[in-house]
């Protein structure tokens, strides 16, 4: 997939994905040893983007896998499309002699099976990448399923028969850790903890969003959240709430945060009760407006170096 760590990084870069050195190490030997990514992190904090932008570095496609409570294995790997087959029949019927051992053995080939996610994903020539997104929210069958299949890198259906991969694709498993992955899918996997970046890649992240802004711009925001992030908020700010903050600030014509920009900046940055008051006390505002202009400094040195 990758010729090396460096070609891994280019990619990224292309599809927009600024990772740093475990990030493009780890994408580089998952991919050379076809192990499964399992990332885990908070919300917004890029995990679903990097399998996307795996997908865009490699030039292959993505299949996802949404997982939620009470996904069966129809909704993964797929079922035979019933409607097809009826119609099927009945055309076969209206048009006289029907051999009935040979249609019922047609009626259940991959022709009349309408593929989930993951048989899909094990159908390409070219091996894609497979991202199953919160798999916190599965249960421990599901689990079981898919740690099976991320052995044997084949499934077997009812009926069907046994599907074997024709390319191994690159899995990426997401967890917000609401459920604890069991051991076995750990074990098989290589664990990336996606945290909120440092200060000098939320720059750079934050000027890929908003590229006509000055490179002060962008390291303000990043100090920003650096600082929000130190205030022991009961939800601190992710990437993408910054880069939201950043695409308004635009909108609203500032090119920095000023302590009187408090109430009209409130709905963006504390998104819970308990964390509006922390940012309504008094001076609280104005401090953390001083503290991310430290931060912006460091990030503006650090840029430059
Ligand atoms: N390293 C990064 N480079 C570029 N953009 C990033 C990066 N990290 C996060 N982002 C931005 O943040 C947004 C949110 O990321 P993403 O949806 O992948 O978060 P997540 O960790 O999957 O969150 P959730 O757990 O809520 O699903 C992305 O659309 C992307 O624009
Ligand atoms: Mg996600």
């Amino acid at each position: 997939m990758f010729s090396d760590i460096q070609a891994v990084e280019r990619g990224l870069r292309r599809a927009g994905y600024i990772g740093d050195g475990i990030v493009h190490t780890t994408v580089y030997l998952a991919a050379s040893l076809h192990k499964p990514v399992l990332e885990e992190g908070p919300a917004g904090s890029g995990k679903t983007e990097l399998a996307y932008a795996v997908g865009v570095a490699a030039d292959t496609k993505v299949e996802r896998l949404q997982c939620y409570e009470g996904i069966n294995e129809e909704k993964a790997i797929g079922k035979f499309d019933e409607p097809l087959q009826k119609l099927c029949v009945e055309l076969k019927s209206k048009s006289g002699d029907v051999d009935w051992t040979a249609l019922r053995t047609e009626l259940h080939s991959q022709e009349f099976f309408s593929a989930g996610p993951l048989m899909r994903a094990l159908l390409y020539e070219k091996p894609c990448v497979l991202l199953i997104d919160e798999i916190d929210k599965v249960d421990q069958k599901f689990e079981a399923m898919l740690l099976e299949l991320l052995s044997v890198w084949q499934l077997s259906i009812p009926k069907l028969g046994t599907m074997k991969a024709r390319s191994i694709p690159f899995v990426v498993l997401t967890s917000n850790e609401e459920r604890r992955i069991g051991d076995p899918l750990r074990r098989r996997s290589f664990y990336l903890r996606v945290e909120h970046p440092t200060a000098e890649r939320e720059a750079r992240i934050v000027a890929l969003r908003t590229p006509d802004s000055s490179a002060e711009f962008h390291a303000g925001m990043a100090g920003l959240a650096k600082a929000l992030r130190g205030w022991s908020l009961e939800k601190p700010p992710s990437v993408s709430e910054i880069l939201d903050l950043a695409e308004a600030l635009k909108i609203l014509g500032h090119e920095q945060v000023t302590p009187d920009m408090r109430d009209i900046l409130l709905p963006l940055l504390a998104k819970t009760e308990a964390d509006r008051k922390k940012l309504l006390l008094r001076d609280g505002f104005a401090s953390l407006v001083y503290d991310a202009q430290q931060y912006t400094a460091e990030a503006l040195r650090g840029g430059a170096a």
